[in-house]
């Protein structure tokens, strides 16, 4: 493994759990974002008072719900459609370097990555502290930490890379979406002012496409020097993050398309609150403070069912499950006792877990069935037909976004992609959280195959597909 991405390994997240009075105090707390409004327009951008309602401070639910196909279409940009470099590109010749920076939703994050995949240097400031008394993410209190830190960050992460000033990089690449609107306009408007200063190339880049290719650069990271590329397209993807839970096709660098998508909550905003309801300290994040937890429970004393078990489909669904567990909690004498509670967590991330596993065998299935159909049709048909016609040979499954650093579902997932012959990749679980080096290197794999945005006039957007969403049936 690469020395400089073995020294970034540590995750260092140590949650205390909170007794029955911090669950109290969790349930009369103002309901604010959650961290799924990165998939929403923005509407509330102040700091909520103390007292204010769920409705004033987040963003509305049916809001939130649109994720996955819709919205305002498109897809992340083609560079086989494109390919076009519109703020030119660095000299290729020998490996270049790229800043990322990150502030899409409560983690200011840059980088500096180098082609090869070397991480010369990177810093992060995460906000969880501050949203943790508010049960959610504050976007006008998201957008203030930016700006205060952005500057910071980016420097330090310069410094880190022993460079002076972006000047010292060959391009500058910018998460602009999917996010909270007025938190990705930060990094974009700073990362578009620091292209324009140094006269760089400048790469648009998209969340979700990132934490997918971050794995990519995991395997490279992890292979011997010089040999062969380790994740190639085609893979599949499991994106699991606090705002989206997706199945992905990834055909190529630009090339996605959605196989299953969640009906209601992404899974780590299930996570986030249901450590909330079990009246967990989030102030180091919920999904992380909840795996610590659920270590000390049994499942087996308080069974949940798996989501939609009888629903032969790869669709996803976590807000009934999160209702089961406040059911239960409500039924426990004051909250219950910790073990009780333990009990519950282990429960939770056990049929989370089981539901994505099912969904997954699924998805297999259905790939594999297109496949074969491919394999019997005459030739020239499946070229026509966009959807089933392009489900490739898969030569991996990639776990990535931030759930995928729980070391229950690196573990089970492991075992299933075992069990099908396929080979599993996920980031180290650090890099699967938001961070800057995901952001660099989306960047270095559009430039590497010649494609870079203009800055100027470049929008960001709040909701953005990573690709067509295929209808599939089992
Ligand atoms: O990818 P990410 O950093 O941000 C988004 O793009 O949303 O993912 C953050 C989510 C949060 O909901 C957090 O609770 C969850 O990932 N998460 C975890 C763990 N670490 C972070 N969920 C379960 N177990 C973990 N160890
Ligand atoms: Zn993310």
């Amino acid at each position: 493994m690469n020395g400089a991405l073995l020294a970034l390994l540590h995750h260092g997240s140590v949650l205390a759990c909170a007794g029955p009075s911090a669950l109290a105090r969790v349930a009369g707390r103002p309901g604010v974002a959650s961290r799924a409004a990165r998939g929403a327009a923005l509407r509330a951008n102040a700091a909520p008072p103390v007292g204010a309602s769920r409705e004033h401070v987040g963003l509305p639910k049916s809001v939130l719900r649109r994720g996955g196909g819709g919205g305002d279409g498109g897809g992340a940009p083609s560079v086989a459609a494109t390919g076009v470099a519109l703020s030119g590109l660095p000299d290729r010749s020998r490996p270049f370097t790229v800043l990322g920076i990150e502030t899409s939703c409560d983690d200011t994050a840059a980088a500096v990555v180098r082609s090869d995949g070397a991480i010369l240097g990177e810093s992060i400031a995460k906000q969880d502290a501050i949203h943790a008394q508010w049960g959610g993410v504050v976007p006008g209190l998201a957008r203030d930490a930016h700006a205060a830190a952005v500057g910071r960050v980016v420097g330090e992460a310069l410094a880190a890379a022993g460079l002076s000033s972006a000047a010292d990089v060959d391009a500058i690449g910018v998460t602009v979406g999917p996010g909270l609107e007025i938190c990705l306009r930060v990094g974009s408007a700073h990362a578009i002012e620091l292209a324009q200063r140094h006269g760089k190339p400048f790469v648009a880049v998209h969340h979700l496409e990132a934490h997918c290719l971050m794995a990519r650069l995991a395997a490279r990271a992890a292979a011997p020097p010089g040999s062969a590329e380790q994740l190639p397209f085609p893979f599949l993807s499991l994106l699991v993050s606090g705002g989206h839970c997706q199945l992905l096709l990834c055909r190529g660098v630009g090339d996605y398309a959605i196989i299953g998508s969640t009906l209601d909550d992404a899974l780590g905003e299930a996570y986030d609150k249901v450590a909330r309801l079990l009246g967990l300290d989030v102030g180091g994040g919920g999904g992380a403070a909840l795996e610590a937890f659920a270590r000390r429970g049994n499942a087996a004393n308080a069974p949940l069912p798996v989501p939609m078990a009888r629903r032969k489909d790869t669709s996803f669904s976590f807000a009934g499950l999160k209702t089961a567990v406040r059911t239960r909690v409500g039924k426990l004498d004051g909250g219950g006792s910790e073990a009780e509670r333990a009990d519950l967590a282990a429960a939770f991330q056990l049929a989370a877990i089981a539901h994505l596993e099912q969904r997954l065998r699924y998805a297999l299935r259905w790939c594999a069935e297109q496949r074969s159909a491919q394999a019997d049709a005459p030739i020239g048909d499946a070229a026509d037909n966009d959807g089933a016609a392009r489900v490739p040979p898969l030569s991996a499954l990639v776990v990535s976004g931030g759930v995928a650093a729980n070391a229950l579902v690196r573990a089970r997932l492991g075992a299933l992609c075992e069990e099908h012959g396929l080979a599993m990749h996920t980031p180290p679980p650090r890099l699967c959280t938001d961070n800057g080096v995901m952001v660099a290197w989306a960047a270095i794999e559009r430039l590497a195959l010649g494609h870079s945005d203009q800055a100027e006039g470049t929008e960001v957007r709040a909701r953005w597909p990573l690709g067509a969403a295929l209808e599939v049936t089992l």
